[in-house]
């Protein structure tokens, strides 16, 4: 098991995805079912105005369905919720400004931290989130903290957005960004911290072949030794 956390956008889950094809592991991305039920909640009148209405939420958690599956065209795991594959519509900056505030319930992490120990329990996994190495797995054989400099993260999550065909401007996205690592940090239900045993990787000057290549050696390194 390798845990990835860190601060939004800071190529975690790309990270997590090219390591996990690397080591013939399977990728989760745990901040897509925060994004699932953040959907679910959005097209279910859970959210009026800007203001999310947590209780109607934590009633409907039990007819929420997500699962992962396989793209046989790109080869990569895409979010279903309830049995439609939303894995594009999770990605937009509607729900990106109401996610953190749905994972702030102590009832959404609990319903999906259990999915996530359930998914990993047999190891061979690489899972990338804000809590995975200090709730869901504090056993993992390797905790990587990602950070990177705010500047770097906008213009990478601008460009990203830009490409989807979604129309933002910088400085939305660094509120966003800003708001999210806010709240992120500070919740009371598993915030973000970086665990005493995690290695921490700052990429700002990385290329995405040599952040890799660094956590393939520690991989070496913790992994391969410990087996
Ligand atoms: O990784 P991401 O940006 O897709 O995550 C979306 C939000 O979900 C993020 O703002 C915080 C929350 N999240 C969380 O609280 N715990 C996780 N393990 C993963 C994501």
């Amino acid at each position: 098991m390798v845990a990835i956390d860190g601060f939004s956008s800071c190529g975690k889950s790309t990270l997590a995805r090219e390591l996990a094809k690397q080591l013939h592991y399977v990728f989760i991305d745990s901040g897509a079912m925060y994004r699932g039920i953040t959907l679910y909640a959005l097209r279910n009148n859970c959210v009026n105005g800007k203001e999310l209405d947590r209780g109607k939420l934590i009633q409907e958690l039990d007819h929420i369905q997500l699962s992962f599956r396989l793209n046989p065209e790109t080869q990569k795991p895409e979010l279903h919720l309830n049995g439609e594959n939303v894995e594009h519509e999770i990605r937009t900056p509607k729900v990106a400004s109401q996610v953190s505030q749905v994972a702030t319930i102590k009832e959404v992490r609990a319903k999906l931290v259990d999915q996530q120990r359930e998914m990993g329990k047999n190891g061979g996994v690489v899972m990338d989130g804000r809590d995975i190495g200090s709730v869901v797995f504090p056993n993992a054989e390797l905790k990587l903290f990602i950070t990177a400099e705010i500047e770097t993260r906008v213009q990478r999550r601008y460009l990203e957005l830009k490409e989807k065909g979604l129309n933002t401007d910088k400085e939305e996205v660094k509120a966003n960004l800003l708001e999210r690592d806010r709240i992120d940090s500070t919740r009371k239900e598993s915030p973000l911290i970086q665990t005493e045993d995690a290695v921490v990787i700052d990429n700002t000057h990385l290329s995405r072949s040599e952040q890799l290549e660094l956590a393939l050696e520690l991989v070496e390194k913790k992994i391969v030794t410990l087996a």
